[in-house]
Formats: C-alpha cells, structure tokens, sequence
C-alpha cells in the first residue's frame, strides 16, 4: 500500500477503493472469447470517449445487448463493483481496462479478443488527471498542480506511470490484435478515427451510418448523453465533470515553460526510441 488511496500490485498501482490486488490476479483465469473487444487507456486518455464509439459502432452494426448505460454496456475489467458475472454475457462482451500487460487475461496473447488502445499527450493527460483528481473522491486530493504532476511523473498515482504503460503496450503489441489510436487524432478528423475502428472491427457500416456515430460520440453531443457522460455515478462519488474540455492544448494554462520541458525529457529519456508522432496543440 503506497498511501489511503493507491496500492502497488505487480508493479502497478491500483486505485484501492475500486478493486484489489485479489481480483486484478483473479484475471489470470479470466477466459477469453474470439468476440471479445478490450478497450485499454492510461487513465484520462479518451477511455469514454472510445467507449461510446465502440458501442455506438457495434450498435448501428446490431445484435448488441442494450444496458442502462455506457459503464454497463463497457465495464471495467478490473473493477469489482457492481461486477456481473461475465461468463453469462452474451458475446460480443465490451470491456474497458487501465491495466498493464502482465496483468491482463493471458488469452489475450492469442491474438484471440481485439484490443483498442488510445493514447493522449503526458501533458493534457496530466491536466486532464489533475482536475479529475480534485472531483473524484476515489484519488488523493492534490495540494497542487506542481504536487500532483511531481507525483504523476514519477509513476505515483493510480495507474502508475503514463509512461511506462504506453512503453509497455507499444513493446508487446506484436502479442496481441491491437490497433493503436490517439486522442490528438480522434480530435482532428473523428470520422477517419471512427472508419479506423470500423475497419478493424471487422463492421461494414455505410456512409450515412458512419456519420450516424459520428453525431453520437461529438463532445457536445455527449455531454448531453445521459448513458455516456457518466452523470449517472453517485455526485458523492464524482463531484465534477467527465466531459471537461474535451480539447488538445489545454495544457499550456496549467503547464509553466519548465514543467513542460521537463515532460519532454521524460519523455526523451524514456521513450525517445519509440519515435511516437504526438500533437501538442
Ligand atoms: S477515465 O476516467 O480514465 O475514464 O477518463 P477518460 O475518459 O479516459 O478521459 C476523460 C477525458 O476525455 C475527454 N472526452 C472527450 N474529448 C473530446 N471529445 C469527446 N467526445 C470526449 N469525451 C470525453 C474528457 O473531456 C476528458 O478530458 P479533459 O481534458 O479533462 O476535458
């Protein structure tokens, strides 16, 4: 246990109020099914964002189960609460995950289930994890955006390291079906991010269908959404809003010229071998 709010579990933290170290191992055994699709984020990355593109899409394209709402419909993988029992689920099953590779399910590596894996800047992602963090009573309240960011580049917070997880992820893709996106592009031309999807998913959607979930995953549209702009959880659980900004940028008002060139030589020294193409602006 590093602190109330985060314990470390196989090198990564877990948020301790929504799953243990238990249950995150009990997914060793977790079976895997061909039709299974698994959408994996660092934590504030456009994980709601995806989800109601993924429902959207295998919605229009039929034969999904409805559920109340987005976080029903695409549950955590390693969340306990309110958890059903999966098994019974009628395929495709939809599953949202923070995890690291060496704890998902390992069926995964057969290449059997699709893997959607997004990707935003360290810097709005860390704005993004700041202002969550002052909303969420599951996370440390940071003392202050200088405190929280020393904390989320040295890997302190819930979902360890940005980091190291997209350095993970990126070093095991050849193990799994995965198609790696980013926020930055789903934000400049979100119908080429949501025919990408499309395409990997295997669904053939016409034009007018295209556009259909395109309408339904703007910003705007859902912020109006109450099954996917998770207004739904408890306001003593999350005070704030999930649909926040919603924009690439945002973190030249929070970051000073220090800070910011501080992620870059993280991110040099971390990941520079990966030659990743990341928009800041
Ligand atoms: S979580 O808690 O990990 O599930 O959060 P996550 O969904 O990954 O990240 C939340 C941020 O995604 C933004 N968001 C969107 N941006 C653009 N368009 C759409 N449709 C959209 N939906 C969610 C959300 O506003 C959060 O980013 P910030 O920068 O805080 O606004």
């Amino acid at each position: 246990q590093i602190n109330e709010y985060i314990c470390r579990y196989k090198n990564y933290n877990f948020a301790t109020g929504l799953t243990t170290a238990e249950y995150i191992d009990s997914l060793q055994n977790f079976q895997i099914r061909d039709s299974d699709i698994f959408l994996v984020t660092y934590p504030k990355s456009g994980t709601i964002w995806t989800q109601q593109i993924i429902i959207s899409i295998c919605e229009v394209s039929g034969g999904l189960n409805e559920y109340p709402n987005n976080l029903e419909q695409m549950p955590w993988l390693e969340y306990t609460e309110g958890r059903p029992d999966y098994t019974l689920r009628p395929s495709p099953r939809l599953f949202a995950s923070h995890l690291s590779t060496a704890l998902m399910p390992p069926g995964l590596k057969d290449k059997k289930a699709k893997i959607i894996y997004v990707m935003r800047n360290p810097k709005d992602n860390a704005v993004s994890y700041y202002h969550f963090s002052k909303t969420f009573s599951g996370l440390e309240l940071p003392k202050s955006f200088e405190a929280f960011l020393e904390q989320y580049l040295s890997g302190n917070v819930a979902g360890s390291s940005w980091f190291d997880h997209v350095k993970d992820w990126h070093s095991k893709k050849d193990q799994y079906n995965i198609l790696f996106l980013t926020y930055e592009d789903m934000i400049l031309d979100l119908k080429a991010a949501v025919t990408k999807i499309c395409g990997f998913l295997g669904k053939n959607l016409s034009e007018e269908a295209i556009e259909q979930v395109v309408e339904k995953c703007t910003f705007k549209t859902m912020k109006k959404d109450p099954k996917a702009n998770y207004k739904f959880l408890p306001q003593e659980k999350m005070s704030g809003d999930f649909m926040r900004k919603g924009q690439i940028g945002d973190w030249k008002n929070m970051l000073s010229a220090a800070q910011s060139e501080r992620v870059d030589q993280i991110l040099q020294q971390k990941l520079g071998d990966l030659s990743l193409k990341l928009i800041w602006e």
